[in-house]
C-alpha cells in the first residue's frame, strides 16, 4: 500500500519526508522569551515523533507582543542563544526538521498562563499595555488596547524581520508567520476587532495592508529557499467576521507577497467565539484555499486518526496535515499512523528496535 500521508513533499528548498507536521502550541516556560529546559524536553520528545515537520511554538517579535510572561520570543541575543542550543540539540538528536512561528499577541497580550486562568493579568501580576488595530478588548474584562499607530506598525514590521533574522541564524529550516486566533495581524484582518478609518481598515484590501507589509519585508530577508508561509483564520465563525471567500482572498495576497505556504486554522477572533467540534472542521476551508489560490497548503484542528490524515492528503484537500493535541498524548504519533497505514519513518539509531520488525514475529525471538 502506497500512502499519500507518508509521500515526501517539497516546499521551496526544504523537502519533507512526510506531509505530517507538529502543529505550534505553546508552552508558557520561557524565562523572559527564552526556552528553558522544558523546551530541551520538549521539542526534543518531537524530534523523533515521525512529523517531518516541527512548528515551534508562537515565538513573540516584541517583549510587549508575548502573550503571557511564559511565552517565547526572539527579541534578544539571550533569547536567539537560548533557541539556538535547544534546536541544535534537537537536530542532533532528531530525525525531524524544525520550523518556527513568528507571532505577536495584539489586544490579547499581558494575559495569564491558561493554569492560571488565562484571563488578562490583574494589577499586582506585572501586567502591560496591550495595542491592536482599534481600541476594543477581547472579551469582558480584558485590556483595552491603544490604537497601534503607524509608528508601531514600523516598528513592529521590523521586529518581524529582525526575528526572522535571528531564526534563519539558529538554522530553522521554516518561517510561519502568525496571522491567525485573532492575534495582531488576524486582529488587522478582521472587520470584527478591525474598525479603523484610515488606509488600513474599512475593506479587506485595506484591512490586509499591514500584514501583507509585514509578509513582504520578512520575505525580502529570507531567502527563497526557506519555505516561509502563514496561518491564516478559515473563519471566524461569526456574522460579519472573515469567511472562506476571505481566507481565498487572503491566501492569493499572501502568495502575491512572496509566501510559500498557507495553514488554515480558524477562530479566537473573540472571548466568546467557539469553534466547531467536528473533526477536520477546517479541511473544506483548506480544500478551496489549496485550489483556488494555489498555493501549498497545510490544515489543522481535530484531526486525530492515521485514516483520517491520509484521507484529507490522498483526495488532494490539503498537501499537509499538522496536529497538535494528538501528539502531546502520543509522541510517537508519526510513527503508529506509519505503521497503520503500512508505511514507514526515520527513527534515531538507539530506537531503531522499535521499527517495523518488532511486529514480525522473528524480532519477538531475538
Ligand atoms: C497547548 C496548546 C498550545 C497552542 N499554541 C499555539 C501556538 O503557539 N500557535 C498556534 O498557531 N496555535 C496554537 N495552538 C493551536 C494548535 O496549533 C492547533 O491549531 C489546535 O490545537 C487544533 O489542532 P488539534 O485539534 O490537532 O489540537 C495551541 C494548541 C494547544 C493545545
Amino acid at each position: 500500500m502506497t500512502s499519500a500521508l507518508f509521500s515526501p513533499f517539497r516546499l521551496a528548498g526544504l523537502e519533507l519526508a512526510n506531509r505530517i507536521v507538529v502543529s505550534p502550541m505553546c508552552q508558557y516556560s520561557a524565562d523572559d522569551g527564552s526556552a528553558t529546559d522544558w523546551h530541551m524536553m520538549h521539542l526534543g520528545m518531537l524530534a523523533n515523533s515521525g512529523a517531518a515537520l516541527v512548528v515551534v511554538e508562537a515565538t513573540h517579535v516584541e517583549r510587549s507582543g508575548r502573550i503571557t510572561h511564559g511565552c517565547l520570543g526572539l527579541y534578544s541575543d539571550d533569547n536567539e542563544l537560548a533557541l539556538a542550543r535547544v534546536i541544535a540539540q534537537c537536530r542532533r538528536a532528531g530525525t525531524a526538521r524544525f520550523g518556527i512561528q513568528l507571532a505577536h499577541s495584539g489586544r490579547k497580550g499581558s494575559a495569564e498562563r491558561p493554569w492560571e486562568g488565562g484571563g488578562a493579568l490583574k494589577a499586582g501580576a506585572d501586567p502591560w499595555p496591550t495595542m491592536a488595530a482599534s481600541a476594543i478588548p477581547f472579551g469582558d474584562n480584558w485590556h483595552v488596547p491603544r490604537v497601534v499607530t503607524e509608528e508601531d506598525m514600523a516598528r513592529v514590521r521590523e521586529a518581524f524581520v529582525s526575528s526572522a533574522k535571528r531564526a534563519l541564524r539558529i538554522g530553522f529550516d521554516a518561517i510561519e508567520l502568525h496571522m491567525a486566533h485573532g492575534y495582531l495581524m488576524h486582529g488587522f484582518m478582521s472587520p470584527i476587532s478591525n474598525k479603523r478609518a484610515d488606509a488600513f481598515g474599512g475593506s479587506l484590501e485595506n484591512r490586509l495592508r499591514f500584514p501583507i507589509e509585514v509578509a513582504r519585508a520578512v520575505r525580502a530577508a529570507v531567502p527563497k529557499d526557506i519555505p516561509l508561509g502563514a496561518r491564516i483564520t478559515g473563519s471566524d465563525w461569526r456574522e460579519g467576521g472573515l469567511t472562506p471567500d476571505d481566507a481565498v482572498a487572503i491566501a492569493k495576497a499572501l502568495k502575491g507577497a512572496g509566501l510559500d505556504f498557507i495553514c488554515v486554522s480558524s477562530g479566537g477572533v473573540a472571548a466568546d467565539i467557539r469553534n466547531p467540534s467536528e473533526p477536520g472542521y477546517n479541511v473544506p476551508i483548506a480544500e478551496r484555499v489549496r485550489r483556488e489560490a494555489g498555493i501549498a497548503t497545510r490544515t489543522v484542528g481535530l484531526i486525530v486518526k492515521p485514516e483520517q490524515a491520509e484521507q484529507i492528503v490522498a483526495d488532494g484537500k490539503a498537501d499537509m496535515v499538522s496536529m497538535a493535541r494528538c501528539f502531546l498524548d502520543d509522541p510517537h504519533w508519526g510513527w503508529h499512523a506509519a505503521k497503520a497505514l503500512g508505511a514507514d519513518v526515520a527513527r534515531p539509531r538507539q530506537y531503531l528496535r522499535a521499527g517495523p520488525t518488532l511486529w514480525a514475529p522473528a524480532a519477538a525471538k531475538a
